[in-house]
């Protein structure tokens, strides 16, 4: 199914009556047949667990209202998070995961298909059983076979027995069965990451020798048997499709190899499906699949590949950001539908954007798993770059925007970083005087500078990666829409104060190097780390970086990659800093890479650090490593760590600005109140330009 044919036989639309968008994107913009079931367009909101519903499975009025942010977003298809098929709870994988086990849930469910046909979307219900990483209430998880866990988070798994599996299919054939009198138009089924099918599916799982275990046949058998039943269930009217991993990304655990990844997928398309959700990875694979160092459009080889294989239409998420990619690779007959989670919980409404053709206006994901991760910890998800993020129907959090101020205020912020630049954004959203002072010729803050880091070895991108700019030129853009008057170059100042005079002063004024008190700090060999970033210095062949948070561990990134690049031999790296364990402040989703690049580079890591002195060639100084896991010590006393560059990195607050005799209404956010990540500075500055 090629989708430039689809687009010629299928959309009638003149071109006159066509939006910018659609005209610059036609084939995402094209319908598409699912099934017997139309579609606006391609793109597919894809199924997100939120936390957000009742303990008890119900429907809350809080997912209710994020799901109808969605649907009225432009999204040809929505899809519901996952729901738990089970009374038991073996399927529930997360704390406020919605549950389709009893007739009892079939209202709210009704609720939110009526929300999402309201906004003129495809209603598509997702069942998913969590597997060996579900239970979450339960002192067990199932599996086909009591293999470990690789995460410590999850329980180890109880082999089925095979009235258990014939239970649990009929009990997904009972979910779908009320999705369907729930008024979904769409069933689909999840079976990836390390849920309940793909543990059948897997080799590395599934060591069953029984009509559920053998060869890719057999462990395909509970799949199989699932959407069979299912399709029996609903019949012929109702869609239905199954999300499948392509790739494992488990070869060190033995998993599938892609050949019979491919081959469960064809299982899947014999057995009645409509359509296939591509995926790749597990929760337990050792690389990384969706965050930053990923390129986008990387994985989009699998779906072509499915497409070669398949005949039914082909859907795939996975870093798919920006709509150039998709569009395509819909051109190419490589995929057929565009599905989206983050790029849409950072915003709902992007389809809509991309329709009306202003990109600006787009609130960009920049994949930093804050999502995830909070997910993991029991907690409602949020979103570093949209704190609106799960408060959609709450009027004060601005969704749908936010209504004028009463009185008009003369508000003046120093600082263009992210927290200064979304006070400001939403103040003059509000219709505030607003004026914002920054020091440098550049807007983004640490974001500027966070955004040179190189993103592992597979990026294709050096010194350029944007994805923390995309999210600053949005709110710059943002920001010149409602007026903000940007000064750059220009520090606030008690002169400028006293004679402009505002009502509210602002102090974004983020963060600086600390600068330790020791002999030698003075010397030229000592840099500041943002002068690093912009190339402003050279570096020696011997450097010394006197930090040890997720910024320094940015910066250590940064010069190994440029080290590697420019082919310098004979180079030493060494990080000092007084904790115990660097980067604890970073994702775990990014850390445990960012430590193996680390160590893959022999950068030493001198924890529980004290620097005494800086040599013309040397820092002096005092640590301890302890092994953790024997927790044996070793001290070092006053050694010489060679140093020919020494790169400041403790980010300290930047309180670098007198009040003078200002005595209007002060505010203070981002790191210059205290050293935090940046969803705290967005957060922050969204709160301070709520209240004005
Ligand atoms: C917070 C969050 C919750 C998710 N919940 C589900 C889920 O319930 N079911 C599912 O099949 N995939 C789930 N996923 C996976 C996404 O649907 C999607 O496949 C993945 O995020 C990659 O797509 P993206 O790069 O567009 O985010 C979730 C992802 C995130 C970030
Ligand atoms: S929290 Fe981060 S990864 Fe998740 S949607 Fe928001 S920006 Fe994207």
């Amino acid at each position: 199914m090629k989708g430039s044919r689809i687009l010629k036989s299928e959309d009638k639309r003149k071109e006159e009556f066509m939006l910018p968008g659609e005209k610059k994107y036609p084939h995402i913009f094209s319908p598409i047949q699912i099934g017997k079931i139309w579609v606006k367009n391609r793109i597919k909101y894809a199924s997100t667990e939120t936390n957000y519903n009742y303990s008890d499975g119900f429907v809350s009025e809080k997912e209710l209202a994020y799901i109808e942010a969605h649907a009225r977003g432009g999204s040809g298809i929505v899809t519901t998070q996952g729901a738990y098929t089970d009374p038991r709870g073996e399927g529930q994988g997360y704390v406020g995961m919605m549950g389709i086990w009893d007739d009892k849930f079939i209202p709210g469910l009704k609720r939110m298909a009526d929300v999402i046909h309201a906004g003129d979307a495809v209603a598509c219900l997702q069942l998913m059983h969590c597997g060996r990483v579900g239970g979450i209430n339960l002192p067990y998880t199932v599996g086909p076979s009591a293999i470990r866990q690789r995460l410590r988070r999850f329980r180890p798994p109880q082999k089925m027995s095979i009235p258990e599996i014939e239970e649990c299919i009929q009990e997904h054939i009972d979910g779908a069965r009320r999705a369907v009198e729930a008024g979904y138009e769409i069933i689909e089924i999840s079976g990836i990451v390390g849920y309940l099918i793909s543990n059948f599916i897997s080799k590395y799982t599934n060591w069953r020798s029984d009509e559920y275990g053998g060869d890719i046949h057999g462990r395909s058998t509970f799949m199989r048997k699932i959407v069979e039943g299912i399709r029996k269930e609903i019949g012929q009217d109702v869609a239905l499709g199954i999300r499948l991993c392509a790739w494992e990304m488990l070869d060190d655990m033995e998993g599938n190899t892609e050949e019979e990844s491919m081959q469960s997928l064809k299982i899947a398309e014999a057995a009645g499906c409509d359509y296939i959700s591509v995926t790749v990875g597990w929760q337990e694979s050792l690389g990384s699949v969706i965050s930053r160092d990923i390129p986008m459009g990387k994985w989009l080889y699998v779906a072509e590949r499915t497409k070669k294989a398949l005949n039914i239409p082909v859907s795939m998420a996975y870093r798919l950001f920006v709509p150039e990619i998709p569009e395509q690779a819909i051109a190419d007959g490589n995929l057929d539908i565009w599905e989206m989670c983050r790029p849409q919980i950072a915003d709902p409404a992007l389809p809509n954007k991309i329709m009306w053709d202003k990109q600006e206006d787009i609130v960009p994901c920049v994949a930093c798993q804050v999502c995830l991760a909070r997910l993991f910890r029991d907690a409602p998800v949020t979103c570093t770059v949209r704190p609106s993020c799960g408060h959609e129907g709450e009027r004060e959090w601005g969704y749908y925007g936010f209504p004028k101020a009463e009185i008009k205020r003369k508000i003046f912020i120093a600082g263009a970083g992210i927290a200064g630049l979304q006070a400001a954004g939403i103040a003059a959203e509000k219709g505030h005087d607003v004026s914002v002072y920054e020091k440098t010729d550049h807007v983004g803050g640490q974001w500027y500078y966070a955004s040179r880091n190189p993103w592992g070895e597979d990026s294709e991108k050096y010194w350029d990666d944007q994805e923390f700019m995309r999210w600053v030129s949005h709110m710059k853009a943002q920001c010149d829409k409602h007026g903000v008057n940007f000064v750059m170059n220009t520090p606030v100042t008690v002169e400028l104060l006293d004679k402009e005079k505002p009502d509210s002063l602002v102090i974004a004024t983020g963060a600086v190097p600390e600068v330790p008190d020791v002999p030698g700090v003075d010397k030229p060999h000592v840099i500041d780390m943002f002068d690093v970033f912009t190339g402003k210095v050279k570096l020696g062949k011997n450097v010394v970086i006197l930090g040890g948070s997720g910024a320094a561990i940015s910066l250590a990134l940064f010069v190994i990659d440029k080290v590697e690049k420019d082919g310098i031999k004979d180079f030493s790296l060494a990080m000092i800093d007084p904790a115990s364990r660097f980067g604890a402040d970073v994702n775990p989703s990014y850390i445990w890479r960012y430590r193996l690049r680390l160590r893959k580079a022999k950068v030493q890591q001198l924890t529980y650090g004290k620097v005494k002195e800086i040599k013309d060639q040397a820092v002096v100084a005092d640590w301890k490593i302890v092994d953790r896991k024997t927790k044996e010590k070793q001290e070092f006393k006053d050694q010489e760590v060679p140093a020919d560059t020494v790169i400041l990195a403790t980010l300290v607050p930047n309180h670098n600005l007198g009040y003078g005799s200002f005595t209007g209404d002060t505010a203070m956010i981002g790191d210059c109140v205290w050293i935090r990540r940046g969803i705290d500075a967005i957060q922050d500055g969204f709160r301070l330009g709520t209240r004005f």
